[in-house]
């Protein structure tokens, strides 16, 4: 059996410190500026810097599937942390647009690394997926069932956009975001997080056509249901609310205030969203990580390609708390404080 590896078993030792020890990120090389869409919508470059922040996006070749922006995000984690394949226990790819409906896009991703003893599987929480698998890899890994995990965020989700619908076509990007989860003795790691989901809302935000309730069929994809539907003020108005309830949330069960926050990274939608929830927290935007300028919203792998620039260009030190938190399609939100 090429998975040689022996079954861990849950321990009874005490629960142990969970570090990021190292994080990469990938955006595909095509940029597309604001000014290029107003060449095939009606809207205007003014129009979505004003309203959204975003000056252009990476949009993912054809030919360059979500696993594959995966592999390089995961790859340059790796050298980074100087982890080989095989120290890899469990890869989880955070995703909504994988390569496939099955297998699971973190397969692929093995296959690719050649990580042949990890256990595989995705998970789906929209944008707020990186921090749900973060998740998830903390637990496996404080309770001494796993010692390594790759957790990506990663969507290629241009693959799923309408492009003649001016009302979300501006707003996404593709690209991926690694994160290398690993016990570090005598270490600062992840201290708290916290996921909530509201079912209620999940109208709001979604790809309607191309699951069992709605297969793919000609009549649907006439209708476009094969791409994002998204009621966006209520979507805005829900991001604000549930992105500083959450962090709210994790700051009060860790004990901490927004002033002993050196960074934040939000997810990166709307820079409005971004500006309104720092307003509620009282903190300045120079305590914020944003990117989106850059690369639009690239759904889970936002918060992990932010995280990533953020640690690479110096944005915190040894023993900074970091602050992450993100909303997304569901709805689902999640926030996770670190101890770096
Ligand atoms: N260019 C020009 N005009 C546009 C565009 C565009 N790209 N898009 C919409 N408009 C028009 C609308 O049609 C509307 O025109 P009308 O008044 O004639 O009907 C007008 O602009 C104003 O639209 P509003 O909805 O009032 O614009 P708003 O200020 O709310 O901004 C936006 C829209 C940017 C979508 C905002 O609501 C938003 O950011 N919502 C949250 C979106 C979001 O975060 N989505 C991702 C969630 S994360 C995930 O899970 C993927």
């Amino acid at each position: 059996m090429r998975n040689s590896s022996p079954q861990p078993r849950r321990s009874t030792k005490a629960r142990r410190t969970v570090s990021i020890i190292a994080t990469g990120s990938c955006v595909p090389e095509r940029v597309v500026t604001n000014k290029d869409l107003e060449k095939i919508v009606d809207t205007s470059d003014e129009w979505i810097q004003t309203r959204t922040g975003i000056r252009e996006r990476r949009i993912a070749a054809a030919h360059e599937a979500t696993s594959d922006l995966a592999t390089k995000a995961a790859l340059a984690a790796m050298k980074q942390g100087g982890v080989a394949p095989e120290e890899i226990d469990l890869i989880i790819v955070a995703t909504v647009t994988p390569d496939m409906f099955f297998p699971a896009t973190s397969c692929f991703v093995q296959k690719n690394l050649g990580a042949v003893r990890a256990a595989c599987f995705d998970v789906s929480a929209a944008c707020s997926g990186f921090l749900y698998a973060t998740e998830i890899a903390q637990q496996f890994i404080s309770t001494h069932v796993y010692n390594t995990v790759l957790v990506i965020g990663a969507d290629k989700l241009t693959s799923i956009v309408n492009w003649s619908d001016r009302n979300t076509c501006v707003l996404f990007g593709d690209g991926a975001g690694a994160a290398i989860l690993r016990n570090r003795a005598n270490s600062h790691g992840v201290i708290a997080t916290h996921m909530g989901a509201d079912g209620e809302f999940c109208n709001i935000l979604m790809m309607p056509a191309g699951g069992s309730r709605n297969p793919i069929t000609a009549e649907n994809i006439g209708l476009q249901l094969n791409t994002i539907k998204m009621q966006g003020k209520e979507t805005y108005k829900q991001a604000v609310k549930v992105m500083s309830g959450a962090a709210d949330r994790v700051l009060e069960t860790v004990g901490l205030k927004y002033a002993d926050i050196a960074c934040v990274i939000p997810h990166q939608a709307n820079m409005r969203i971004i500006e309104a929830i720092a307003h509620r927290m009282g903190l300045p935007m120079e305590k914020f990580y944003v990117n989106l300028e850059r690369y639009g919203n690239t759904s889970a792998a936002a918060v992990a390609i932010a995280l990533d620039e953020a640690h690479r260009q110096g944005r915190f030190k040894i023993g900074d708390y970091i602050l992450l938190v993100a909303f997304g399609g569901g709805l689902t939100w999640a926030s996770t404080v670190i101890q770096w």
